[in-house]
């Protein structure tokens, strides 16, 4: 079982949006997921909670968990047989993110090419490289046009010693929509742009992972 924390100093960069996204992605490949939600605002738990109201699927297994559980209920999961937990935590330092670091074996940090966001990206690196956790920024494209600015983004966070996912995903509205309707984009417009760029996201996650395919189709 492999676990991915999702972390950053700021607020609104896009943690649970990645968590909830990536990890119906991975149910749709074939795998046992869950998502445990570290923040007191439980944008997860409210995700999880309208899936059961609208009787959507119940995988990814999706609920609130406080930072002194971590460990009990990654041993839960692993014994119920869970190939991935994804661990969402709240846009600031807190215990919430030194357990998530602790038990990850890869952190993602979201943010959009903005100066604001990447400005907050030295601290959380400087605490991912004394806790040793390898760890890559997922960069938000504005548009998938904007090669330039994602360029110059990547620039600076290789400057501030960090590391850029080589697949990306894109600033759009059906993250939004999606996750209001309590879905993933891959569920809520399976053949859009948004779903297959998610999926070229987790593709690359799932190697870097080295997570072999669960699900053998003939
Ligand atoms: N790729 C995206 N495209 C469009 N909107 C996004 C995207 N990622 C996040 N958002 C929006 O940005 C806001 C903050 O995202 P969220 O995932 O809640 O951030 P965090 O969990 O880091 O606080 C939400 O309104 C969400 O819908
Ligand atoms: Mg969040």
């Amino acid at each position: 079982m492999k676990v991915v924390a999702f972390t950053s100093d700021k607020g609104g960069m896009g943690k649970s949006t990645a968590a909830v996204n990536l990890a119906c992605a991975a149910v749709e490949d074939g795998y046992e997921v869950a998502v445990l939600d570290l923040d007191p605002q439980a944008s997860v738990g409210r995700w999880a909670r309208m899936r059961k109201r609208e009787h959507l699927p119940p995988r990814p297994l999706a609920e609130t968990c406080v930072p002194i559980d971590i460990e009990d209920r990654l041993a839960e999961l692993r014994a119920a047989g869970a190939d991935l937990v994804l661990l969402d935590t709240a846009g600031r330092d807190n215990n919430a993110i030194t357990a998530a670091v602790a038990a990850a074996d890869l952190v993602l940090i979201p943010c959009h090419p903005t100066d604001l966001e990447l400005s907050t990206l030295g601290p959380t690196f400087a605490r991912l490289r004394a806790e040793q956790t390898p760890h890559y920024v997922l960069l938000i494209d504005w548009s998938a046009g904007a090669l330039r600015r994602r360029q110059d983004a990547t620039q600076a966070i290789e400057r501030a010693g960090g590391r850029v996912a080589p697949a990306a995903y894109t600033h759009r509205a059906d993250y939004r929509l999606a996750l209001e309707q309590g879905q993933g984009v891959t569920e809520y417009q399976s053949w859009q742009s948004a779903a297959q760029e998610i999926r070229a996201v987790w593709s690359w996650l799932r190697g870097e992972l080295g997570l072999t395919r669960a699900v053998q189709t003939v």
